[in-house]
């Protein structure tokens, strides 16, 4: 990694780690840690330099990272971070810049008496690798794709992408399951995110954009508090933004079940598009439930033989329709062409939906 030269950016995120947080925060280079001794709190509250500015500086803020964009190569030897302690004693090593901006968020933060830690921020490939195994193994591919990134391909390896977890009435709150139940808490957080240069990275309804399921507490930092607040007001993805995917309006039709509930459909759809993100040049267009009437026996009799352990009473089918452009990356799909009641066939177990068929092939 890169050796810390700005002296004035060292203060900045020491007098920031002083300043706002009581953990053991230290930096990976040991000169830069002497100098930020002398920083003061004023320069601590100075706001984020612009992306130009963060460029000269080595790393562009405004990378994409995400299922089709995999980290750039050179981007260890430009990145520098910083190391802190969380609540649990973990380490957390995070970009210097998105550390010394988290600080400030986290310090405004608790004048409204909400209170948040860093779970995870800057991962390597070996440790990214170590939670997919470890999801695949618990949870099951499905799962595992609609929430860890394949290695080299996740957003952590930037650094400048954080996972917050909460501390409510001094209760550590770090489990996905147990977090997402306190949206009022999120909603103030993401209200401040923009101040202070953070996106909010996995958006609900976004997911055939994005690729994952919706995640409150990943936070990603692109260092311009005034494109972060833009992007924030438009509502639209990191991918809308930069031009990467269109903004074009998905029709989702839940429609009706006796057998499944809306909550259930909702998982099967945010399960097939965050499998379809991964179609690099695909644009989706809508996807709705077939109905239960469409699950034949025929059908269950295909799937059974593939899947033989498939709970035939759980099994749906949705249509999609979708094109594909010139530049079409997927073998199986024709470049500019437009695809019509294409079939997902997910079946349901105790890990949520899999995926056990797709196509035309039905
Ligand atoms: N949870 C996000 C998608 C990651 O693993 O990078
Ligand atoms: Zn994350």
């Amino acid at each position: 990694m890169k050796r810390l030269t700005a002296l004035l950016l060292a203060c900045l995120v020491a007098a920031a780690a002083f300043a706002g947080c009581s953990k053991s925060a230290k930096k990976n280079d040991t000169s830069a840690a002497s100098s930020a001794a002398s920083a003061t709190a004023d320069e601590a509250s100075k706001p984020a330099s612009t992306s130009d500015e963060a460029m000269a500086d080595g790393i562009d803020y405004m990378v994409l990272v995400n299922k089709t964009n995999a980290l750039p190569q050179d981007w260890e030897e430009k990145l520098t971070t910083v190391h802190m302690t969380n609540s649990v004693g973990v380490d957390v090593e995070v970009e210097q810049k998105a550390y010394a901006a988290y600080l400030e968020l986290k310090a405004d933060l608790e004048k409204e008496n909400i209170y948040v830690d860093l779970d995870s921020a800057r991962r390597s490939v070996a440790e990214q690798q170590r939670i997919m195994t470890e999801f695949i193994e618990k949870y099951g591919a499905e799962y595992a794709a609609k929430t860890v990134a394949q290695p080299g391909f996740s957003e952590h390896h930037t650094g400048l992408a954080l996972d917050l977890y909460l501390i409510v009435d001094g209760q550590d709150v770090t489990e996905n399951e147990d977090m997402v139940q306190y949206t009022d808490i999120w909603a103030k957080i993401h209200e401040k995110l923009a101040d202070y240069g953070f996106i909010l990275r996995y958006l609900e309804g976004s997911e055939h954009i994005t690729g994952y399921g919706y995640e409150p507490w990943h936070i990603r930092y692109i260092d311009d508090p005034a494109t972060a607040k833009q992007i924030t007001d438009e509502g639209v993805t990191f991918e809308e933004y930069l031009g990467k995917a269109s903004s074009n309006e998905v029709q989702i039709d839940l429609g009706t079940s006796e057998k499944f509930s809306q909550d259930e459909l909702e998982a099967a759809a945010v399960t097939i598009k965050c499998q379809f993100a991964a179609w690099e040049g695909c644009e989706l267009k809508s996807l709705r439930y077939a109905g239960d009437e469409a699950v034949t026996e025929e059908k269950l009799t295909q799937l059974k033989a593939k899947s033989p352990s498939l709970d035939a009473s759980k099994v749906v089918c949705f249509l999609m329709d979708f094109s594909t452009s010139e530049t079409n990356a997927e073998t199986a799909l024709e470049p500019n062409r437009d695809y019509t009641d294409y079939q997902w066939w997910l079946s349901k177990s105790k890990d949520g939906w899999q995926i056990a068929d797709q196509g035309y092939g039905a």
